[in-house]
């Protein structure tokens, strides 16, 4: 028998459909990746990326500035240093390029929260995210290091403070960190259920942070594992992390949603280079409708469970939802 109930009622015409929308997002929920490269005047496109560059200070200003007029609330930046060592060191010199960058950028007072990226692999010739001694990957010894980082983004301005390195442990130590040196307000955004994703690939070419022997295996989570991953997050929370991110975003949607049941905090979802790059080639042979699939990817993503989507389509959707 033909039930009673139809559903297509509801469907019939947009201000109905309007009325039932379960899912609201606005350019609210963004935050634009960007990456910093030393140097004036650098405006380089990534190939893989098309439409995302490499940009040096004086430019990243004026992409920062474009970011506020589309009323983005926050940045999130990479940087790459003048040159990697064994150690990363340039990554928390207090004069480094990228300190100096945070400041200039902070300097211009525009109305954007600027969250900084926390690893080593930029800044390590071994391209891993943490320190290496006899070809493998040290944890404790790590922990040191990132928290110089974290703090000398903290003296430089940093408003948000972003680990992506996946050592067991780091949240602890940077927020001990960031504590003692009088930053007990600025909030942690962990990178919590970081898979070992080949979804990366665009972003280690234009960051050259590829691993120089070895894979992230042995830190970054087995993409086969949802119950791991929430471990992963409920660590994170006790170890006094504020906001928690799933990355991948579209292939890991199942524990956007599971992290969603987990807790009340924020969390974060970042549709990676990957992702990025596999519509944007699509859409340009014409296979797929792009802002369509710009704003249906976004929106699938908030409503898995994500309230802050890191996306390098933040501007066009930004652009796309406010016409
Ligand atoms: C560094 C880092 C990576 C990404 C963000 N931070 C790459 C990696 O872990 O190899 C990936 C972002 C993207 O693909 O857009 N640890």
């Amino acid at each position: 028998m033909f039930s009673e109930m139809r559903l297509r009622r509801l469907r019939s015409n947009e201000n109905l459909r309007r009325l039932v929308r379960e899912t609201q997002w606005s350019q609210d929920n963004l935050l634009y990746p960007i990456f910093v490269v030393p140097g004036n005047g650098v405006r380089q496109e990534i190939p893989s990326m098309p439409g995302i560059y490499k940009l040096s200070v004086d430019q990243v200003i004026r992409e920062v500035q474009e970011v506020a007029e589309f009323r983005i609330p926050g940045v999130l930046l990479f940087f790459q240093p003048h040159t990697k060592d064994a150690k990363g060191s340039e990554a928390y010199c207090d004069q480094g390029v990228v300190q100096q960058a945070i400041r200039a950028i902070k300097s211009q007072l525009l109305h954007v929260l600027v969250a900084t990226d926390v690893c080593l692999c930029a800044y390590t010739t071994q391209g891993h995210c943490g320190l290496v001694d006899k070809n493998q990957i040290v944890n404790d010894a790590t922990l040191e290091v990132l928290a110089k980082i974290a703090t000398s983004h903290a003296h430089a301005g940093a408003d948000l403070i972003s680990p992506s390195d996946m050592m067991d442990g780091r949240v602890a130590a940077i927020r001990s960190s960031l504590d003692e040196q009088g930053f007990s307000n600025l909030p942690i955004m962990a990178y919590s259920a970081k898979f070992s994703s080949s979804f990366y690939g665009p972003f280690r070419d234009a960051q050259g942070s590829t691993p120089q022997f070895g894979d992230r295996r042995s830190y970054q989570l087995d993409p086969a594992n949802g119950r791991e991953a929430l471990r992963e997050i409920d660590l994170d929370i006790s170890e006094g992390a504020d906001i928690v991110m799933v990355k991948p975003a579209l292939p890991y949607l199942d524990v956007i949603s599971r992290a969603k049941d987990i807790t009340d905090l924020p969390i974060a979802a970042y549709q990676v280079s990957g992702e990025y790059a596999m519509l944007k080639a699509a859409a340009q042979k014409q296979w797929l409708d792009e802002e369509k699939v710009i704003l249906e990817s976004l929106q699938s993503i908030r409503r898995a469970g994500a309230s802050i989507i890191i996306t390098y389509f933040a501007k066009e959707a930004a652009r796309l939802l406010t016409r």
